[in-house]
């Protein structure tokens, strides 16, 4: 990404050459000489761009630069500030301003997208249903003397990287570890083994000290909403919440239209154990996600053939538990050999990458690699993640992951709203089926409160439990039904009229499917200042 440093009124190469040729005062062509000298020496300090990478770029003097020119600064750091928590300068929020933008032409104006912008705070039960409550963790160790908490799998790894680089480790265990590390981002979701790896390796606490097993840590930071303090809440740990729980609205914006790609950018927060790495990994950061919305019979997207020739560098998982290498090919070869699922994620992990490159960064140096099973987010069925390679080795900064049904089908049930499509069957059909049709006033009269939960998971039925229903109250006399609150009820004979009938069906009603893209926009930052490769910096 090219910032122009210069005032727009100076052109120190021009003025140089215009008054060398028309024989200007020797002390005026000094003047113009020592500024363009000047300039050229604060365009090289502001560009380390990758031929700084492949010279021996040296990362802690690009940070510091990074700081000195306010590109960012710790936040509140005169105060002591707070690991994690940063504040873009002038020249970060520009930055940041032109990738957002460019981030918008790309992805919601050419794909015409919706965008929306939903709360930061989110109450309680949201975050409960889509499942972060109980598992959007970490797994942290605690130093057994000193008690301060770190990420498991962090320490595992710089332990790997050690055994690795140091010179007198012996060749089987250096073997080891060498086979090990690409495994730690497997473990990362896996308790017990990570334990017995970090075990294996003798891993201890920075200062050496013993370490407590991993337990799992929750990423989300709680609050409380209102004065009454009752309400409780998280600080969003996604953006991609609030297109779910929006679901309804924007499908009939849409005139009940899918395929619907829907975006946003905005703010989440994660409250990481031991935040490093800069600005790689912080505690409030900005995302840019999109939920692409498809019928889940029906992956195919319109606009495959236009990036089929995309030639991209994959890591699948199969190839990273045989510690083979990544494979270079078309996306198009790749979602026909199965190795990517299907054309729409394929698709999009296209237009990431087209997008990468869009900013500057380099072709040869972003892979994609798909996650291991163990790693998978709670609501992940499969992801690829975009990563770049920069003195800070390979560095994820986009995911691109199938959320299948899941998101939608949990906000359904926590709140019995219907959150499907529907798609007309032309022509219709007709089919034979078994119904169990509840007696309202008994039902009503036998569970009062509860009543609902029966009636609807009477109508939510299908053909064949309503047929075993029947056969069950015949013979038996009576039938156990969950409810939809998932309490017992014992439904009696006279409760319900088990009928079968010829139905026409004129509408399929479905939960759709989410393809999602989603990228940590702060990674960017020092990614794309190092590995530039636009125009003006060669
Ligand atoms: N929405 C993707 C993520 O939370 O990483």
């Amino acid at each position: 990404m090219w910032i122009n440093i210069y005032p727009d009124h100076i052109s120190p190469y021009d003025s140089c050459r215009t008054l060398k040729e028309s024989k200007a005062d020797p002390a005026e062509v000094k003047v113009a000489v020592n500024l363009l000298k000047s300039l050229k020496k604060r365009l090289e300090e502001a560009q380390p761009q990758h031929t700084r990478l492949d010279a021996g770029f040296n990362k802690a003097s690009f940070e510091d630069l990074m700081k000195r020119r306010f590109f960012y600064g710790l936040s509140n750091d005169i105060y002591g500030g707070v690991a994690g928590l940063y504040d873009l300068g002038p020249m970060g929020c520009a930055l940041q301003a032109n990738l957002l933008a460019q981030w918008r032409r790309h992805f919601v104006l050419e794909e015409q997208m919706l965008e929306v912008e939903a709360t930061i705070m989110t109450p309680e039960p949201v975050l409960k249903a889509s499942g972060h409550v109980d598992r959007f963790t970490d797994l942290m160790c605690q130093d057994t003397v000193t008690g301060e908490n770190y990420r498991a799998d962090h320490l595992l790894e710089a332990v790997l990287e050690k055994l690795i680089e140091a010179k007198d480790t012996p060749s089987e265990l250096r073997e080891k570890a060498r086979t090990t590390i690409p495994l730690v981002d497997g473990l990362s979701g896996d308790k017990e083994n990570l334990w017995r790896v970090m075990q294996e390796f003798d891993v201890r606490s920075p200062t050496g000290n013993p370490l407590s097993e991993p337990v799992d840590f929750n990423l989300m930071f709680s609050t409380s909403i209102g004065p009454s303090g009752n309400v409780k809440g998280f600080l969003r740990p996604e953006t991609a919440q609030g297109i779910f729980t929006n679901f309804k609205r924007l499908y009939e914006f849409n005139n009940k239209r899918l395929p619907m790609a829907v975006a946003q950018i905005g703010k989440a927060f994660r409250n990481e154990i031991a935040p490093r790495s800069g600005l790689l990994r912080v505690r409030e950061f900005t995302m840019a996600e999109v939920e692409h919305f498809i019928d889940p019979n029906d992956k195919s997207h319109k606009k495959f053939s236009l990036v089929k020739d995309v030639q991209m560098n994959l890591y699948a998982a199969a190839d990273q538990e045989h510690a083979r290498k990544p494979t270079v090919t078309t996306i198009g070869e790749a979602v026909a050999s199965g190795m990517v699922a299907n054309e729409t994620i394929g698709y999009y992990m296209a237009r990431i990458q087209l997008f990468l490159v869009s900013v500057g960064m380099k072709a040869d140096r972003v892979r994609f690699r798909q996650h291991l099973s163990t790693e998978m987010a709670h609501y992940a069925t499969d992801c690829w993640d975009a990563e770049c390679f920069t003195s800070y080795g390979w560095i994820e900064c986009v995911g691109c992951a199938d959320r299948s049904a899941y998101d939608l089908t949990c906000h359904s049930k926590a709140t019995g709203t219907e959150l499907q499509a529907q798609e007309d069957i032309i022509p219709p059909v007709v089919k034979t089926v078994t119904e169990a049709v509840p007696n309202k006033q008994l039902v009503g009269k036998a569970f009062r409160k509860e009543a609902k939960f029966v009636n609807d998971a009477l109508a939510a039925l299908d053909s064949e439990s309503a047929a075993a229903m029947g056969s069950a109250l015949e013979t038996s006399g009576k039938f156990t039904l969950k409810g939809t609150d998932a309490n017992d009820y014992d439904i009696t004979p006279e409760m319900v009229s088990v009928e079968t009938k010829e139905k026409k069906f004129t509408v399929r009603n479905y939960t759709p499917s989410v393809v999602e893209p989603s990228f940590g926009i702060g990674t960017f930052y020092p990614i794309l200042f190092i590995d530039c490769n636009c125009k003006q910096c060669g």
